[in-house]
């Protein structure tokens, strides 16, 4: 029976993480130059990944008994494939962005029954059909694209394990603080439907044990001007544009899991819009208009910082899988959410270090001048074997 269940599993998995048709891109390489000069631009269009689409897509389908046995004999055949493949990771993890996002961080009571929130969260996929209808699962505009992280200390009581410690420590900066708020349980979710995302955050809510949430917080993002940052600058131009190298980036390959660092920051639009160009471009180190590195930036540059240096094209050390969009409203609470993912949590301490002062030679990043950090913590999406094995533990 776990056989014939698994490479199913396998497939759907596979046939949302290479969503067809249009997608947003992490990377805003290619899009840049046309994005700024206002051209009608295609977001991204994303290789067609067909793994396994055929059999998702007519699994509704009366079948004669020739037709079963054919499907039972690929189902055997993906079984003997999927074995041999390393661990998949969650739908969410290095999937192409989408219109929007929710970013969903739960906080738990100390006596919340961990065994009982292990079994909703590895519900997830469950939820996410339950939100998409069957006949739209596979269409770009409603495809939903989620996972779940859980924070260090609600991971070791489920009893999972990470190859690594992931501990996220307050940092105290030049230009502001990095505060440690925890936190438990997180969902990451794309779409380009904002009411799929609303839903399955409604769903997923409800579905937690009752009594066992004490407070969360769910942020919808939008893509605001073809790819940009309130900021003005393009987000995304230096991650990695390919499906397999932001798999490399951001996946342990002996398990399937991501380490993730989730962020918020509230932007100061006045800053934003009373300071110079030059003078924000000097922060960034980018050009506003079409995120060219600027041959000659400081030290104190954002660039830089997330790189090794100053000097154009510096060496990148490590390198993150970054999700993050804008959310909020002009009358309230507007920023970034940051999220980035990696297969080494290193990555991120060594980025976060170098922009608060710490990282060796003392200098913080200049992005700090026009925006504040106000939460921020680390999680660990396990691959997809290890997410269903918490469940039945
Ligand atoms: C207010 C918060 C932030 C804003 C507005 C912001 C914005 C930007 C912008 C505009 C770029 C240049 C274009 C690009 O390559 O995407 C950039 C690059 C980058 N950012 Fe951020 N960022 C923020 C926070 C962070 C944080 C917290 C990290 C890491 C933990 C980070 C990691 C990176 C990396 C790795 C790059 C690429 C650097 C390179 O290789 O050139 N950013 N960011």
């Amino acid at each position: 029976m776990a056989s014939s269940i698994r490479p199913l599993f396998a497939i759907r998995t596979a046939s949302s993480l290479f969503g067809r048709g249009i997608s947003r891109p992490l990377s805003t390489k290619a899009a840049a130059s046309k994005a700024s000069k206002g051209a009608s631009l295609v977001l991204g269009a994303t290789a067609a990944g067909i793994v396994g689409y055929g059999i998702y897509k007519n699994k509704n389908k009366w079948m004669t008994s020739n037709d079963a046995l054919e499907a039972v004999e690929s189902i055997m055949k993906s079984a003997s494939v999927s074995a041999a493949e390393p661990p998949t990771a969650q739908p969410s993890v290095f999937s192409p962005g989408k219109d929007h996002a929710l970013y969903l961080w739960i906080h738990l009571k100390p006596e919340a029954n961990a065994k009982e929130v292990a079994k909703v969260c590895t519900n997830l996929q469950k939820m996410v059909d339950q939100v998409v209808a069957p006949d739209f699962r596979d269409d770009d505009d409603h495809e939903v694209l989620a996972g779940v992280g859980f924070g260090p200390n609600f991971y070791s009581q489920l009893g999972g394990k990470s190859p690594k410690d992931y501990n996220y420590a307050h940092r105290k900066g030049t230009h502001g603080d990095m505060p440690s708020s925890g936190g438990d349980v997180f969902i990451h979710a794309k779409s380009n439907q904002v009411s799929n995302l609303f839903e399955l955050c409604q769903v997923f809510v409800r579905a937690m044990p009752k009594g066992s949430v004490a407070e969360y917080e769910d942020i919808y993002s939008f893509v605001y001007k073809f790819g940009r940052d309130m900021s003005n600058f393009i987000d995304g131009t230096e991650n990695r544009a390919d499906d397999e190298g932001r798999q490399a980036v951001a996946v342990d390959k002996s398990t399937g899991g991501s380490y993730v660092i989730t962020q918020k920051w509230l932007h100061d639009l006045d800053i934003i819009n009373s300071e110079k160009r030059k003078t924000l471009e000097s922060w960034v180190g980018r050009d506003q208009e079409d995120s060219t590195e600027l041959n000659r930036k400081t030290i104190t540059s954002h660039v830089a910082r997330m790189t090794s240096g100053n000097q154009k094209e510096a060496p990148k050390p490590v390198e993150i899988v970054r999700q993050s969009m804008p959310f909020g409203s002009n009358s309230g609470e507007h920023g970034l959410f940051f999220i980035g993912y990696a297969a080494d949590p290193y990555n991120f301490d060594y980025m976060l270090s170098r922009m608060v002062g710490a990282g060796g030679d003392g200098h913080s990043d200049d992005i700090m001048r026009f925006s504040k950090n106000t939460k921020g913590t680390y999680w660990f999406f396990p691959g997809v074997a290890d997410l269903a094995k918490l469940g039945s533990k």
